[in-house]
């Protein structure tokens, strides 16, 4: 069985930037409140226009050059997204048509927080099993479209953006690549943190627009409380299963949803802050983005390099729970 590795990382978020400081004219908060409870500064926007397949296609292109390969050598595409440009069809079948991946299938993968995770779980066993050569996993959400931005508990908090990885398998004997996983799904949890409305169970209608239901609702308080509890567990037991210490870890890349979240779960485990990647400051939570984002931060820091191993994991709505041990192959 080959083992599946991660041969290129490509990113893009857009240009226009949403401040604390402009939030402050939006609704009642304060850059201080902002900072102090969720760790944020800023929060990148798409502009008008432009949906979540544009920044998953500059994404993914620029992992496809940094490998220097053709886009129709792709063998699968999951978009991994809460913010589809529209129920159907589905993202991966806009990026795979404007790419020009004639070779490849895919699919929407919908794991909100989490969902990088999972396409990561997901991509890793597509290569392993000897079917598939060359996988892209692409985490892109352009969340502005569905928040409230009259709603300060939740408007604050998102960004948008993009992030894609291409997994291929490792050669023989190479000691680089995926590890093991860990994701789970708890759906008592799905009150807490949700978009009510659009589906099936209450399509849009005029009541459900003045109501707001198209937009992101949450609890903050009890996602919180999961996510503390349950970013620790998740790491800490898929260390236990593949038998790795946490020293061993060279850095831990969280979902980046709430600073305090982050820190908790790092201090748990034991691991120093320096082994941590933190990057909410400038992204904000760009949900199933995040991941590859701060990847990207970590490779420009000096913080992941060939060899290292690497831990994902991530939180999110459902309530959805994922961690994937790597080594780090490039
Ligand atoms: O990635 C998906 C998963 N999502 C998450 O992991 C998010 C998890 N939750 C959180 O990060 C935090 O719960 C929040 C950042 C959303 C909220 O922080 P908190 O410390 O839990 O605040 P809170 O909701 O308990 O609210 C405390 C106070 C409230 O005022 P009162 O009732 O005490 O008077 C809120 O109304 O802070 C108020 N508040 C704000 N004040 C200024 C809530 N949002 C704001 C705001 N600016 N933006």
């Amino acid at each position: 069985m080959p083992r599946a590795k991660i041969t290129a990382l490509g990113c893009h978020v857009p240009a226009g930037v949403l401040t604390n400081h402009d939030l402050e004219q939006m609704v009642d908060t304060s850059d201080e409140w902002i900072i102090e409870r969720t760790g944020i500064r800023e929060r990148h926007i798409a502009p008008e226009g432009i949906a979540t397949s544009d920044m998953a296609v500059e994404a993914a292109r620029e992992a496809l050059a940094q490998r220097g390969i053709e886009p129709a050598s792709i063998d699968a595409i999951i978009v991994c997204t809460v913010t589809p440009d529209m129920f159907f069809p589905s993202t991966a079948c806009l990026v795979q048509d404007r790419l020009g991946a004639k070779g490849a299938w895919g699919f929407d993968l919908v794991a909100a927080c989490s969902g990088f995770v999972y396409g990561l779980t997901t991509g890793a066993h597509l290569v392993a099993s000897g079917s598939h050569k060359r996988v892209l996993i692409i985490g892109a959400d352009t969340m502005s479209r569905i928040i409230n931005y009259k709603d300060r508990g939740t408007c604050v908090l998102f960004g948008d953006g993009a992030g894609a990885v291409l997994i291929e398998p490792a050669a023989e004997g190479e000691d680089a690549g995926f590890i093991g996983f860990l994701n789970e799904i708890d759906g008592s949890g799905g009150d807490y943190l949700k978009m009510p409305a659009g589906g099936s169970r209450l399509p849009a209608t005029h009541d459900t627009v003045d109501q707001a239901l198209h937009y992101v609702h949450q609890d903050g308080h009890q996602v919180f409380k999961y996510a503390v509890r349950k970013m620790h567990e998740a790491c800490r037991e898929l260390l236990e299963r593949t038998g790795t210490k946490v020293q061993d870890v060279a850095v831990l890349i969280p979902h980046q949803a709430n600073r305090r979240i982050i820190t908790a779960a790092a201090e748990r485990l034991g691991l120093p802050c320096d082994r941590v990647l933190i990057n909410i400051d400038r992204f904000g939570n760009t949900t199933a983005a995040t991941i590859p984002l701060a990847t990207q931060d970590a490779i420009t820091q000096g913080k992941l390099k060939k060899g290292d191993l690497v831990l994902f994991a991530a939180v999110g709505a459902g309530f959805t729970v994922g961690a994937n041990l790597w080594r780090w192959a490039y």
